[in-house]
């Protein structure tokens, strides 16, 4: 049983997020973690749609702007991210689904909704710029690609023994592991691509989207570094030495997965060093640790080095938006500046 959806039994307080008991009604002022409130009003806030972003410079750049090797990594990145969007569309549904608070059972509706919101961005790229060839190559890339396959079979084999057998707690706690590996490692390399096509000033409303999807990506990797914590901690028995090993070493493997995956489909990039993006996804790596509370996989590295990521790769950070671009992406629902007339 995963879990009952009322119970006039027991409290309205949740005793445990994943394998507790709770009678079923949600009173936001009688939950067991009050943070989850204020990240339940956060995620609401972040709301966006893929229709505010306009394409029309990308549309002409993607043809005449991209060399053939700059669309090819075009076309395999956006069918990756549609790939993994895709995953985390339907893991939230589960994980959601399994768990024991309604409070956070409610965050994680709303995160399982945003990832379905990033797969349909993906495809406003690719429906707006891919001609039929194109899109068969973007979507069959995450099939087709031996390389690709391996890197993504490590985490949703994981994801996978959870979905088959959803009130496991050790499952449940290697597929959160590999959902933080998916949110905060396995989106970079694409993220990255596109940041390093703004820097050269080009695809500017591809890599505002980006942004604002990598922006909702950094907040759920933070959400469920939380989760992993408080699921240790509620259940001591998760907690060994072996789960922490396995911890540090699957993540570890997952790096350097994904540092081949890079050499693979960065060769010929201009824009994007290698090496410069190997040292990125070991920073990357061991923020995921820090979050979700496990020791640091690679403890020399703890500084971002490539500043222009930081420009390029956050919402607003480029200025090369045009009026209406620039518009569009600082739009936002936390400033009431303006409408008190
Ligand atoms: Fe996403
Ligand atoms: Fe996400």
């Amino acid at each position: 049983m995963a879990f009952r959806v009322f119970n006039g039994e027991v409290n309205n307080k949740a005793t445990k997020i994943f394998g507790g008991e709770a009678s079923g009604i949600c009173d936001w002022d009688d939950i067991k973690y009050p943070h989850m409130l204020t990240l339940y009003k956060e995620l609401f806030g972040n709301y966006w749609i893929e229709d505010e972003i306009r394409l029309i410079s990308d549309l002409k750049q993607y043809r005449d702007g991209l060399t053939e090797r700059e669309r090819y990594v075009y076309n395999v990145v956006t069918g990756m991210l549609t790939s993994l969007d895709s995953v985390a569309n339907r893991f939230n549904f589960t994980i959601g689904h399994t768990c024991t608070d309604p409070s956070v059972a409610a965050v994680i509706q709303i995160i399982g909704a945003f990832e379905g919101l990033h797969a349909r961005s993906y495809q406003y790229l690719t429906s707006t710029m891919l001609n039929s060839e194109q899109k068969k190559q973007a979507f069959n890339a995450p099939k087709k690609i031996p390389l690709l396959r391996e890197r993504n079979d490590i985490i949703f084999k994981k994801i996978q023994n959870f979905i088959d057998d959803p009130t496991n707690l050790e499952k449940l706690y290697h597929a959160l592991l590999a959902n933080l590996v998916l949110e905060g490692v396995f989106f970079t390399g694409a993220f990255v691509y596109f940041n390093s096509l703004a820097r050269s000033n080009r695809m500017i409303g591809s890599n505002n989207m980006v942004n604002l999807i990598k922006t909702d990506e950094n907040f759920h990797s933070v959400f469920y570094g939380d989760i992993m914590k408080i699921l240790m901690l509620e259940n001591p028995e998760l907690n060994t030495e072996l789960n922490h090993k396995e911890a540090v070493s699957f993540i570890k493997a997952s790096v350097e997965k994904e540092k081949e995956w890079a050499e693979f489909i960065f060769e010929g990039i201009d824009t994007l060093s290698i090496p410069e993006y190997k040292d990125y996804v070991e920073y990357l790596a061991n923020v995921i640790c820090r979050n979700a509370g496990i020791q640091e996989v690679y403890p020399d590295n703890k500084e971002l080095k490539s500043k222009w990521i930081i420009t390029y790769g956050s919402k607003g950070g480029n200025t090369k938006s045009d009026f209406f671009q620039t518009n569009v992406i600082s739009y936002g629902h936390e400033s009431g500046d303006g409408f008190d007339l």
